[in-house]
């Protein structure tokens, strides 16, 4: 099995993501560290209890961390996940309680305990509590096997601003320090999350399973559909942070290239935006994998049929 730490914001898309990894026998979820980025850090937290509970997986400890990016006062998305951040399904309230842990600091015991080399880090948020890790503990950066990331974007710009993507937009330090930190990095960004649409059919497959969190997935991915359909006029919402756990199940479905990367922290016209030197006109050492597409049906096929597993 491949050991994996999540560290997220849900989020309906990062709900997906969490619950495909939660029924996927090739994943060990050892835990999930949840940071403030699309509503604050109380709910992130409430959220991926919930999540646990409708996955049957309360034995996957949730660690709260950061409640705030690491210099700057916190953005939300409430108008893209709604005011709870899991908008649309009606989950009961968890009666499943957080570690007392700090979420940063469990996934630097985490990555020191275990076998060097075996363990990826998945992130779906703000690089918050990853980039207090590497700050507290250098020595985990050598440690992790990698890091794939839901953030950024270079050909389809950006979602938050003309330039940024939302997850490196919160926190631009901390995703500059993650591009940096010499850990090897596999991005996810709007490049190839903009290919993953839910379709209307896509959300009626989730909802044909007739499981409990099939129907949960589909009023999840029918809720910020009304959002961003709207605004990409497409046939459905993009769906960002299964990506990631698409990728670590199935790298086969995706495509991509090392480049380098640098993260814009100093222009307030471009804060956060991903410099991804993608054609390679610089000598800036590669630092990054940068997936530009996706067989989407391919992808779709692999949510659809690993949600069927669950309750
Ligand atoms: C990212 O921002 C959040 O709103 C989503 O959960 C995803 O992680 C997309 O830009
Ligand atoms: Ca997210």
């Amino acid at each position: 099995k491949s050991a994996v730490i999540f560290d997220t914001d849900p989020g309906q898309d990062d709900a997906v993501a969490i619950l495909t990894a939660l029924a996927s026998p090739e994943l060990e979820v050892i835990g999930i560290s949840t940071v403030a980025g699309n509503i604050p850090l109380k709910l992130t937290t409430k959220n991926a209890l919930k999540l646990v509970e409708l996955a049957g997986r309360t034995e996957v400890p949730v660690y709260p961390g950061c409640d705030r990016p690491l210099g700057r006062a916190l953005v939300t998305a409430e108008h893209v996940h709604g005011e709870t951040g899991l908008d649309g399904p009606d989950l009961p309230e968890p009666v499943t309680q957080p570690q007392a842990l700090h979420g940063a600091d469990f996934i630097i015991e985490t990555v020191r305990q275990r076998e060097p080399g075996t363990v990826t880090l998945m992130t779906l948020g703000p690089l918050t509590n990853v980039a207090l890790a590497f700050a507290k503990a250098p020595d985990i950066v050598k440690r992790l096997k990698g890091l794939v990331m839901m953030g950024g974007g270079c050909f389809e710009g950006g979602n938050i601003t003309p330039a940024a993507e939302f997850n490196v937009y919160v926190d631009p330090e901390a995703a500059a320090m993650v591009f940096a930190s010499g850990v090897g990095v596999t991005v996810l960004s709007l490049d190839v999350t903009h290919q993953m649409l839910s379709t209307r059919e896509r959300i009626e497959a989730f909802r044909a399973l007739g499981n409990k969190a099939g129907e949960a997935v589909a009023a999840m991915l029918s809720f910020s559909e009304r959002f961003d359909v709207a605004k990409y006029g497409s046939s459905g919402a993009p769906l960002h942070d299964p990506c990631v756990t698409g990728y670590v199940l199935d790298p086969s479905i995706f495509e991509g290239r090392d480049v380098n990367v640098e993260v814009e922290t100093g222009s307030r016209l471009t804060r956060g935006m991903t410099v991804c030197d993608y054609w390679g006109v610089t000598d800036r050492p590669k630092n990054a994998f940068w997936v530009r597409s996706a067989d989407s049906d391919r992808f779709f096929g692999l949510l659809t049929e690993r949600i069927g597993r669950l309750p």
